[in-house]
């Protein structure tokens, strides 16, 4: 049985990727901060019969992620596949941004995702069997949007991190691609105690070409899609917006 492992997989894309993994036969592995969130995911995934492992990590400490990979390894096998999914924004007028909270912004969803990368890759370069990571960067990393700056840098480093890694990590036959969402409703992937229904108005759906807002399974598609159906696609982003940002706007 094929794994994945998931950083932020407790909420949100992270869950309904962890969920859409499963669906396709994947044992699962899901870190988060969130111990509610996280338990309730794996045991959601345990009671459809797949089997899931959880384990409270914060993925900006060295510790907790090689303690989560260690465990990972222990109770499911080497992953085959990881997803850098965990992130948060942070964001302020740029004028008054705090540079602590850009550190945090960056510790998470960069760094973060440099480490549970080096670590898995470490492992799976080890068995010599192939592998695929992919990152879940934003639109954000080749749009603007002011004054969302920790975010936006973040995640533009997210896909400079790609295409480095891609390079880096072919010798070991690891594939490293990553996915930019655009606005995805996650709202009804929360902690169930925390999950409403999304409503959206008829303006926030005709935005967007495809005539509707993102949900997290088109992101679990796209992920599982990069992992398991493109051995010849390394390096690349996939953005996955309803076609929002190829979206020109003229006043008629
Ligand atoms: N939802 C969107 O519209 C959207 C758009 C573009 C990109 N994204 C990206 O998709 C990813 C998931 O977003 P989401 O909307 O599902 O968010 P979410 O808040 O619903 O879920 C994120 C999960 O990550 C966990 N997390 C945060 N920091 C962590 C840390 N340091 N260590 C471990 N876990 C941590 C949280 O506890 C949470 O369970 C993020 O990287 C986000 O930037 C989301």
């Amino acid at each position: 049985m094929k794994v994945v492992a998931i950083t932020g997989g407790g909420q949100g894309i992270g869950r309904a990727t962890a969920f859409h993994f499963a669906k396709a036969g994947y044992a699962v592995s899901i870190a988060d901060a969130d111990v509610a969130a996280g338990r309730e995911a794996a045991k959601i995934l345990r009671e459809t019969g797949a089997p899931a492992f959880f384990q409270r990590t914060d993925i900006s400490k060295e510790k907790d992620v090689a303690v989560w990979v260690q465990a990972t390894v222990r109770e499911l096998g080497c992953p085959d596949v990881l997803i850098n999914n965990a992130g948060f924004s942070r964001n302020a007028p740029f004028l008054k941004l705090k540079p602590k909270d850009f550190d945090a912004v960056i510790a998470t969803n960069l760094r973060g995702a440099f480490l549970c990368s080096q670590t898995v890759a470490r492992r799976m370069a080890a068995r010599k069997k192939s592998g695929a990571i992919v990152n879940i960067a934003s639109t954000r990393a080749f749009m603007p949007e002011a004054n969302t700056e920790a975010y936006t840098a973040s995640k533009g480093g997210i896909a400079a991190l790609t295409h480095g890694m891609a390079m880096s990590l072919a010798p070991y036959r690891i594939r490293v691609n990553c996915v930019s969402p655009g606005w995805i409703d996650v709202r009804d992937w929360k902690l169930s105690s925390r999950a409403r229904a999304p409503v959206h108005s008829k303006t926030e759906k005709e935005q967007r070409p495809v005539g509707r807002v993102g949900r997290p399974k088109d992101i679990a598609e796209a992920c599982l899609y990069l992992a398991d159906h493109a051995g010849f696609v390394t390096g690349q982003n996939l953005t996955v917006d309803g076609g929002m940002t190829i979206m020109m706007i003229y006043e008629e």
